[in-house]
């Protein structure tokens, strides 16, 4: 199967058929942010369904948190995010472009050029990536507040919380969904880069001792997640973070990355943060963020193994890794999402061939049983052909076709979308029939 070389095509697939629209778009669009459409929101919601089963669910270990995009201003000073979360920038001075000096190519910065224009660019600076605000009715310096570049910082404040009130003990999780926000100089590349974005983050308490080995476990799972979510492990590699590359926080990193039509790019981050957060919290906040062992009632500060995976870009990878354009018998091309079925947005079609004779009435009694099992689509619109056509490109797994034959022998066509394979399937099995192929396959 011929990978897409460019994010173009999904760019305009996304468009046509409604997965994701640029924010804004009857005003010119704001840059770097996007919406989800109807059929984009349920692939990122089963994107993080999948993640949050995976990471909780199936742990008796791993509880969920749901913490305030906005937080005190005190927690960025001592997560470092007010000190050190900059890039360094240059701007144009003929044509305003902004640059981040070190993606500049090495020429420019030598003759202090614009690479777009010959204009002259401004000394470099650093720049910070949190969106700042104000929280109540008066401006000034003690009301500014930042929203969350991080879900992260939310978990680590709550950790005594945590301890106190869910009976957990070391070693034990936090998982948290939620949105973040970067001013990024130089976002782009669709979905991959944006200003608004969300995260989903898994933060692991564990005895310093033991902090490698779960750093191992935790790279394994992660790497393995993935599988479960339809991506060819040939896509997928680690990168291991060498000492320039290390975050001010981590002793050791491996980024799990894809290989996205603009190359081996980051998908999540794995990273040992030994107690280099709890020990922040705990002298900006004057609180104690230590943990007594109740089997020696020593108290230590934890290591923490974090697992932060970006929800955007993983909805991208999964689109990258389904989208095919499948060249049939006829030299038609057809173009088909090869969705993992517990991803696709839609999982069966109902399809009347026809409105008239009775077809209308049972279809739509066939999709009113359906529907409290499945996310089910009713159209009844248009010729069979077409209509399949539009569902290979949802990436709807399964069509099913409601006939004339239908009224005499109580059975259905079920069209498999990536085989395009027709079987006949009594109305009467239809539900487990379905529900075996999707839900646990
Ligand atoms: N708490 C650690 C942390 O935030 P990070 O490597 O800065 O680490 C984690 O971010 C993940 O969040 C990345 O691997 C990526 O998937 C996603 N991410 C970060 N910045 C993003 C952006 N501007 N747009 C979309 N996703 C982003």
């Amino acid at each position: 199967m011929a990978r897409l070389e460019s994010f173009d095509k999904l760019v305009s697939l996304s468009k046509r058929r409604g997965f994701i629209f640029q924010s804004s778009e009857i005003y010119g669009g704001i840059n770097a942010c996007y919406d989800y459409g109807p059929l984009g929101v349920e692939l990122k919601r089963n994107v993080k369904q999948m993640w949050w089963n995976a990471m909780t669910r199936q742990h008796d270990n791993i509880v969920g948190l749901d913490a305030a995009i906005l937080m005190h201003p005190k927690v960025w000073e001592a997560s470092g995010h007010v000190g050190g979360f900059t890039d360094p920038l240059v701007d144009c001075k003929k044509c305003k472009t902004r640059f981040r000096e070190d993606t500049l190519p090495e020429a420019n910065m030598k003759s202090k050029e614009c690479p777009e224009c010959g204009g002259e660019l401004t000394e470099s600076r650093q720049f910070n990536l949190m969106f700042k605000t104000q929280m109540g009715a008066v401006e000034d310096t003690a009301s500014t507040i930042y929203l969350r570049p991080e879900t992260a910082q939310g978990i680590f404040v709550n950790f005594p919380n945590v301890v106190d009130t869910s009976r957990q003990q070391i070693p034990f999780g936090i998982a948290q969904i939620g949105k973040a926000f970067r001013n990024e100089i130089t976002p782009g590349n669709f979905i991959f880069r944006t200003r608004e974005f969300e995260q989903m983050e898994m933060q692991f308490f564990v005895n310093p001792e033991e902090a490698d080995e779960w750093f191992e476990t935790w790279k394994e799972r992660r790497m393995a997640f993935y599988d479960t979510i339809g991506i060819d492990r040939e896509n997928l590699r680690f990168h291991e973070h060498g000492p320039d590359e290390l975050a001010h926080y981590a002793r050791a990193a491996f980024d799990v990355e894809y290989k996205f039509p603009i190359g081996w790019s980051e998908l999540e981050g794995i990273h040992n943060r030994a107690d280099f957060d709890l020990k922040q919290h705990e002298e900006f906040s004057g609180k104690n963020m230590g943990y007594r062992d109740p089997q020696t009632n020593k108290v230590y500060t934890p290591f923490i193994i974090e697992t932060s995976a970006g929800c955007d870009r993983t909805t991208l990878a999964a689109m990258c890794e389904a989208y095919e354009e499948e060249t049939l018998e006829d030299g038609s091309v057809r173009t088909v999402m090869h969705f993992h079925p517990r991803l696709a947005p839609i999982k069966v079609a109902i399809l009347p061939l026809v409105k008239k004779g009775g077809l209308k009435e049972l279809a739509t009694e066939i999709k009113d049983q359906l529907k409290s099992h499945f996310n089910v689509f009713y159209d009844e619109k248009g010729a069979i052909g077409r209509r399949y056509r539009r569902m290979d490109e949802a990436g709807t797994p399964y069509c099913v076709t409601i006939d004339f034959d239908t009224l005499d022998d109580k059975a259905v066509t079920v069209r498999d979308r990536d085989s395009m394979d027709q079987i006949r399937v009594p109305i009467a099995e239809l539900q487990a029939w379905l529900a075996e192929r999707i839900l646990i396959s």
